[in-house]
């Protein structure tokens, strides 16, 4: 393969410089794509009529930054998880190049932020990716009568504005479920219906956000809120977690507006947030006036014991902000979330939805609050959450046989997990990568739409998997295929590693 690059021996920067510099913009135009393995340094040397050293450095550069791979024995490839700041949105990058061609001066964009992965990358045979739903469990013959049945009355329901918060009814019947079902003292007029948990984020962002306010997140966290306060120039302070969940230890004594935190289900590892810490977290809030945010974004599927009361439910200083959502239960595409409020914040938040965009869609609405009242959610949540067992059960059975006695998180609600990849492994990018040329979607925590702030001690070592979206059949064949790239890993290692010796023992 030629590549369509071109160096110009008598400019500023030196041909090293121009080399990495060219083919670092072929991958991030996606000339180049994850995958692609790269010419050997011999025969792009002499494609440019350069030496060969110029080429072998500009690709050590490439690698060291992440964008290029080596597997031995298989050669140079472009990377599959590239690195992050790569994927980083050049708001003013792009506004200047937008306006180079024109004769009137633009002003810059103030929006900087990158966009996180919601959606898998590829097209894959068995796909694990996480927190995706299984088409044919969606209810779609109850949904479509209740339609019908809400059409038949529609009224002004599509021709009136209504209160910006969302359908009273709505809000009741989440108040209802939440009640038991999460153990919160809850009334309708503390929710607020949204567009997703990413439109409660942002209207929690919009509260209480500006330049430079401290927010803490977890590391590694959800990429959709961390993305999101960056945006916002907010100063983000990643806290570590365990297998205990946020490592309250480690919070800033003073200063910060928020902490944003998954304790149900932490995302991606899914470790659960022990009692003992939901206190102290409690106590540091009130002490120090911050707000928590409880994103409990997956935990209507528990598989194990019953689910530890919400933050929400134990709070006594009205310090917790607790954002719901049906992407999880009912269907990503609804577009449905909510937000319940301390009652101080219920107004400013009316307030803010009204600006954002006058109240969420009727119809989705309305049907939705016939499903929850009509006892159809309920029916419905039972149903997934066996089949979600008996998939979760399916895969840690499938790694098992492959893989021995396999170290597991998050295994005890959700509908993802992760595997600590033990020692002797590749790492998980280079792992997703084998995978992938199979056809097979597993995800290392960058892929799979987690951020890591660079210090974390799960990154390269934690493979996870989506296991809601597959029947067994699929999961079992899925992980057949992972074995099989671990094997052909291990043997192309041991074919090119030297003494031979140390090979013949593993
Ligand atoms: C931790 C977490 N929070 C929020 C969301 C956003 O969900 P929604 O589809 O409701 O915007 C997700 C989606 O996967 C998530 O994993």
């Amino acid at each position: 393969m030629e590549l369509p690059v071109s160096l110009d021996p008598s400019g500023r920067q030196s041909l090293q410089r121009q080399l990495f510099e060219q083919l670092r913009g072929l991958i991030l135009g996606a000339g180049l794509r994850p995958g692609t393995p790269v010419p050997p340094s011999r025969l792009l040397a002499r494609q440019l009529g350069v030496s060969r050293n110029t080429v072998v450095l500009a690709y050590e550069r490439l690698s060291a930054e992440g964008y290029l791979q080596t597997r031995s024995a298989l050669g140079t490839y472009v990377s599959h998880d590239l690195p992050d700041s790569s994927l980083r949105v050049d708001a003013d990058g792009i506004a200047d190049r937008m306006s180079a061609g024109r004769r009137f001066p633009r002003s810059s964009l103030a929006f900087r932020g990158r966009a996180q992965a919601v959606v898998s990358p590829g097209k894959l045979e068995f796909d694990f990716w996480l927190g995706r739903l299984d088409p044919t469990l969606f209810p779609l013959s109850t949904w479509r009568r209740l339609v019908n049945q809400v059409l038949e009355r529609a009224d002004s329901g599509f021709t009136e504005y209504r209160d910006p918060t969302g359908l009273f009814e709505l809000r009741a019947a989440i108040a209802d479920h939440l009640r038991p079902a999460r153990g919160m003292k809850v009334e309708s007029d503390q929710i607020i219906v949204v567009a997703g948990a990413q439109q409660g984020l942002n209207l929690i962002a919009r509260l209480l956000l500006r330049e430079g306010t401290r927010v803490v997140t977890e590391n590694p966290s959800y990429q959709g809120a961390a993305y999101l306060f960056e945006s916002y120039r907010a100063e983000v302070i990643p806290v570590p977690v365990d297998e205990n969940g946020l490592c309250v230890d480690a919070l800033p004594p003073a200063g910060a507006a928020l902490v944003h935190l998954t304790p149900s289900h932490q995302y991606p590892m899914g470790f659960t947030l022990s009692l003992e810490r939901r206190m102290r977290l409690l106590d540091w809030a009130r002490q120090t006036g911050a707000y928590v945010v409880e994103d409990d974004y997956d935990s209507d599927f528990r598989y194990r014991g019953s689910p530890l009361m919400a933050l929400m439910g134990l709070d006594q200083a009205e310090s917790v902000i607790y954002l719901g959502t049906f992407s999880k239960s009912v269907g990503t595409g609804l577009r449905v979330g909510y937000l319940v409020l301390p009652r101080h914040l219920i107004e400013p938040a009316r307030t803010a939805k009204a600006l954002l965009d006058n109240g969420h869609a009727w119809l989705d609405q309305a049907v939705l609050a016939e499903f929850i009242a009509s006892g159809a959610y309920d029916t419905h949540l039972r149903r997934i959450r066996r089949t979600y067992l008996e998939r979760r059960d399916c895969l840690i059975d499938s790694l098992r046989n492959h893989f021995g006695n396999v170290m597991l998180t998050g295994t005890d609600s959700g509908m993802h997990l992760a595997w600590h990849l033990p020692a002797g492994f590749p790492s998980a990018a280079e792992l997703q990568a084998l995978a992938a040329e199979r056809a097979v979607g597993v995800y290392s925590l960058r892929s799979g739409a987690a951020h890591d702030f660079g210090d974390c001690a799960y990154s390269d070592k934690t493979l996870l998997f989506g296991y809601s979206s597959l029947d067994e059949a699929r999961i079992r064949a899925g992980i057949e295929r992972v074995a099989d790239a671990l094997r052909e890993w291990k043997r192309t290692r041991c074919t090119s590693a030297r003494p031979a010796r140390t090979c013949a023992d593993r």
